[in-house]
C-alpha cells in the first residue's frame, strides 16, 4: 500500500534539490516546518522522515490535486489555500513561531501534464491555468480584457518574449472579431508573428500568462515579508525558483528585509537599519549534474536559504 502511494506521487512530480533542501533547512527532530507548496509531497515527506513524534509539518497547496498525496500521518497539518496567507493560518492553527519554511515555487509536474488544465502548449483544451481552481481569474480572461499595454508589459516582464508589443497587439485585433478561449484557437490566432522556434516562444508566452494568472510574484512577495514573523530566531527559509524576477526578489529581501535594490538615498545619514534575516550561502545552490541529467526540470532550480537573526 505504502509503495503505491510513493509510486504515485512521483509521477506526479519529482522533488528538485531534494539532499540541498534537507540541509538548508537544518532540521531539528521536534520543530514545525512548513511547506508552502505540498504538490507530490516529495519534499515533505523527506522532511517527516526526519522529523520525530513531536514534530509537525504544516502543508500549503492551493490546488486541491495536491490532497491525494497526503501521507496517512498525524503529524500533517494540510492547509488547501495560497501561501500568501501563512501567518494568518499558521495563528488560526495556534501556531506563532515555526523552525522552518520551505516553498517549491511554480507548477509541479502533474499541473503541466493534466492537459484539462490549461498550463501545457502540447494539449488542446481552455485557456484556464488556475492553480487554484476557486478563482475565477483565467489566462483566458487576461487575454480577452487587459489592455494591449498591459499585455506588453506581462508577455515582457514574465516571458521575456522577443517581440511582446506586436504580440499585445495582434491579440487585441484578433480578439476583436472572436473572444480567445482554447489554447490551439489562441495558437492559430497568432501563428503569423511568432518568432523563432515556435515551441520556445509559446513556452515563454505560456509561462508569462501562468504568472500572471497565479499572480506568482504577488504571492511570493506577500509570504517573504511574512517570514520574519513567523520564523523563530535561528529558523531557516529555502526557498526554490526557476525564474530570475522571483530569484531576484528572493536575494534582495534575503540581504535586506526589502524589496529596494537601492542603497539609502543620503549616504551621510547613518540610519541603523535592522535586517530581520541572514543568507546562509552567498551564492544560490543548483542542481548537480547527475541531478540535471536525471531531471531536466531542476536545471534552471536556485535555491537560496536564510536564517532568522
Ligand atoms: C513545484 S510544485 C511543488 C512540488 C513539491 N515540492 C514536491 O516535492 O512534490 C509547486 C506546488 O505548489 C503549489 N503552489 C504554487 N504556488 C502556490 C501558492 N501561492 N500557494 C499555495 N500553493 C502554491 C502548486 O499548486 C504546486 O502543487
Amino acid at each position: 500500500m505504502k509503495e503505491k502511494a510513493d509510486i504515485a506521487s512521483s509521477s506526479y512530480h519529482v522533488p528538485v534539490l531534494l539532499t540541498e533542501v534537507l540541509e538548508g533547512l537544518n532540521i531539528h527532530p521536534s520543530g514545525i516546518y512548513v511547506d508552502c507548496t505540498f504538490g507530490g509531497g516529495g519534499h515533505a515527506k523527506a522532511i517527516l522522515q526526519r522529523l520525530n513524534e513531536g514534530g509537525k509539518l504544516v502543508a500549503f497547496d492551493q490546488d486541491a490535486d495536491a490532497k491525494q498525496n497526503l501521507p496517512d500521518d498525524k503529524r500533517v497539518l494540510f492547509v488547501p489555500h495560497n501561501f500568501r496567507y501563512i501567518q494568518r493560518f499558521l495563528r488560526l492553527n495556534g501556531i506563532t513561531e515555526v523552525d522552518g519554511v520551505l516553498a517549491d515555487l511554480g507548477v509541479s509536474s502533474h499541473q503541466f501534464d493534466e492537459g484539462s488544465r490549461g498550463f501545457s502548449t502540447r494539449f488542446e483544451a481552455a485557456l484556464d491555468m488556475r492553480m487554484d481552481q476557486r478563482q475565477e481569474k483565467t489566462a483566458a480572461n487576461i487575454l480577452n480584457t487587459y489592455s494591449e499595454t498591459a499585455l506588453h508589459k506581462m508577455f515582457e516582464q514574465y516571458g521575456e518574449v522577443t517581440n511582446s508589443k506586436t504580440l499585445a497587439k495582434t491579440i487585441v485585433e484578433k480578439r476583436k472579431a472572436s473572444p480567445l478561449q482554447n489554447i490551439e484557437a489562441f495558437k492559430n490566432a497568432v501563428s503569423e508573428i511568432v518568432k523563432g522556434n515556435p515551441n520556445k516562444y509559446f513556452a515563454q508566452v505560456f509561462q508569462a500568462l501562468r504568472m500572471e494568472v497565479n499572480d506568482e510574484t504577488g504571492a511570493l512577495k506577500e509570504m517573504l515579508e511574512q517570514l520574519p514573523a513567523v520564523l523563530k530566531s535561528g529558523g531557516r527559509a529555502a526557498i526554490i525558483t526557476f525564474h530570475s524576477i522571483e530569484d531576484r526578489l528572493v536575494k534582495v529581501f534575503f540581504k535586506k528585509g526589502t524589496f529596494s535594490e537601492e542603497e539609502d538615498e543620503n549616504p551621510f545619514v547613518t540610519t541603523e537599519k535592522v535586517v530581520p534575516l541572514r543568507l546562509v550561502n552567498k551564492k544560490p545552490i543548483v542542481a548537480t549534474s547527475e541531478e540535471t541529467k536525471r531531471n531536466t526540470r531542476s536545471r534552471s532550480a536556485k535555491l537560496r536559504v536564510a536564517e532568522k537573526i
